[in-house]
C-alpha cells in the first residue's frame, strides 16, 4: 500500500514586501539580498489574517482541485489532517483542528507538527504511515507559516528571508507507488543557531539566527540525506526527474542540485518571488509546478528540507 498525491493547493498572500521596500527600512541592498539569497520579494500575510486562515484557504484550493477530477469526492472521506506549522495563532485548538472545523468535517484525526522549515516533510512522513498502516484512506497534509511576523522588522539578517504562505497535499491510499520513502532527522546539538521563543513565555520573542552556521549545516546535511534517500531505494541520481527543495537560499538549493547532477531547470524554484515560507515552501512550490503542468505521471520527485531544531529530511515521490 502506498500514499499517492492526488491533489495539491496553496494560498499566497497578495501583499509582497520587495527588496526595494527593505532598502528603505534597513541597511541593505537589492544586490546584496539577490546575490546572497536569490530572493527578490516575499508575500506578507495581512494583519487581520491568521495562519489557520491561510491553511484553510490552501486546503480549500486542494479540495477544489480534487473535486474537479472526481466530482463524487466528499470531504468526509478525509480521515486525517496534519498541519506543519510553528506560527499558528493558538497552541490549541491546533491549526489542523481549525481547518477541520471550517472545512466541515465532523470527525477526523487532526493535529499539528512542529519541525520548523522541515515541518512539511515531517507531516508528509507521518501521514504516509497512517495511510500505509490502513488507519486512514485520505489525508490532508498542510504546511502553513507566517515567519515574517516573527522577525525583528529592523534585523537585516532575518527580515530579508522570510515570507508567509500555506500549501496542501491530499494523499490517498493506492496500490500504485506514490510516496516511495521518507527520511527524517533531528539533532539538538546546534539548536542555538536558529531559535524562535514562544511568545507566551518571553517578552522578547523575535526569531534569532546565525545565518552562516545554518547555511553550512544545511548544505552538509542535505547532501547526506540525498545520498541516504538514493541508497535506501537502490537508485542512481540520474533517476531523479525533479527536485522540490525547501526554499531557504538559492545557494543551498544549487548545492543540492549539484550533488544530484540535476540542471536548475529540473529544480522547482519559487524563492525569488516567495522567499523562505518555512513549512509552506515545499507544498506551495510543488503546487506551482502542478499548476504549470511540469510533472508527468511516473516522474520521480525528491523533496528535501532543513530547519530549526535542527531538523532535516527528505521524501521521494513517484508522481
Ligand atoms: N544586507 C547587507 N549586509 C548584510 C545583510 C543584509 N541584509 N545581512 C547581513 N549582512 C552583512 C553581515 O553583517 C556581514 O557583515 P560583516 O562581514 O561586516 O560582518 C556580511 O553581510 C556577511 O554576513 P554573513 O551572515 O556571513 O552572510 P552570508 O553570506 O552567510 O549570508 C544569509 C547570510 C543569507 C542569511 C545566509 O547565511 C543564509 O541564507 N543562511 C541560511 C539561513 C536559513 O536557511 N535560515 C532558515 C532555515 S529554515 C527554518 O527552520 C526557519
Amino acid at each position: 500500500m502506498y500514499s499517492k498525491v492526488v491533489a495539491t493547493g496553496s494560498f499566497i498572500p497578495s501583499n509582497f514586501l520587495t527588496n526595494e521596500d527593505l532598502e528603505k527600512r534597513v541597511d541593505t541592498s537589492d544586490e546584496w539580498i539577490t546575490t546572497r539569497t536569490g530572493i527578490k520579494s516575499r508575500p506578507v500575510m495581512d494583519d487581520d489574517m491568521t495562519v489557520p486562515d491561510m491553511a484553510y484557504n490552501a486546503a480549500q484550493d486542494a479540495v477544489k482541485s480534487l473535486q474537479a477530477k472526481d466530482p463524487n469526492f466528499n470531504v468526509e472521506e478525509i480521515g486525517l489532517i496534519i498541519c506543519a506549522t510553528t506560527t499558528s495563532s493558538s497552541m490549541f485548538p491546533s491549526c489542523a483542528c481549525q481547518v477541520q472545523g471550517r472545512i466541515g468535517i465532523k470527525d477526523c484525526i487532526s493535529f499539528d507538527v512542529a519541525a520548523a522549515c522541515s515541518g512539511f516533510v515531517y507531516a508528509l512522513s507521518v501521514a504516509d504511515k497512517f495511510i500505509k498502516t490502513g488507519t486512514v484512506k485520505k489525508a490532508l497534509v498542510i504546511g502553513a507559516d507566517a515567519l515574517s511576523k516573527t522577525c525583528d522588522p529592523l534585523d537585516r539578517s532575518t527580515i530579508i528571508l522570510f515570507g508567509d504562505a500555506a500549501g496542501c497535499f491530499i494523499l490517498e491510499a493506492s496500490e500504485q507507488a506514490g510516496i516511495i520513502s521518507t527520511h527524517l532527522h533531528a539533532n539538538n546539538e546546534h539548536a542555538e543557531i536558529l531559535t524562535l521563543d514562544n511568545k507566551q513565555f518571553k517578552a522578547e520573542s523575535h526569531l534569532q539566527m546565525q545565518g552562516n552556521a545554518v547555511f553550512r549545516l544545511a548544505v552538509a546535511e542535505l547532501a547526506n540525506v540525498v545520498t541516504e534517500t538514493l541508497e535506501a531505494n537502490n537508485m542512481d541520481k540520474s533517476e531523479v526527474d525533479w527536485l522540490v527543495p525547501h526554499q531557504a537560499n538559492i545557494r543551498i538549493i544549487a548545492a543540492t542540485a549539484k550533488k544530484l547532477d540535476l540542471p536548475m531547470d529540473r529544480v522547482i524554484l519559487t524563492i525569488e518571488k516567495h522567499g523562505n515560507t518555512s513549512a509552506a515552501s515545499i507544498p506551495t512550490a510543488f503546487d506551482s509546478a502542478v499548476k504549470e503542468n511540469k510533472f508527468q505521471s511516473g516522474d520521480i520527485i525528491l523533496l528535501e528540507a532543513f530547519g530549526g531544531g535542527m531538523t532535516w529530511g527528505s521524501a521521494l515521490i513517484k508522481y
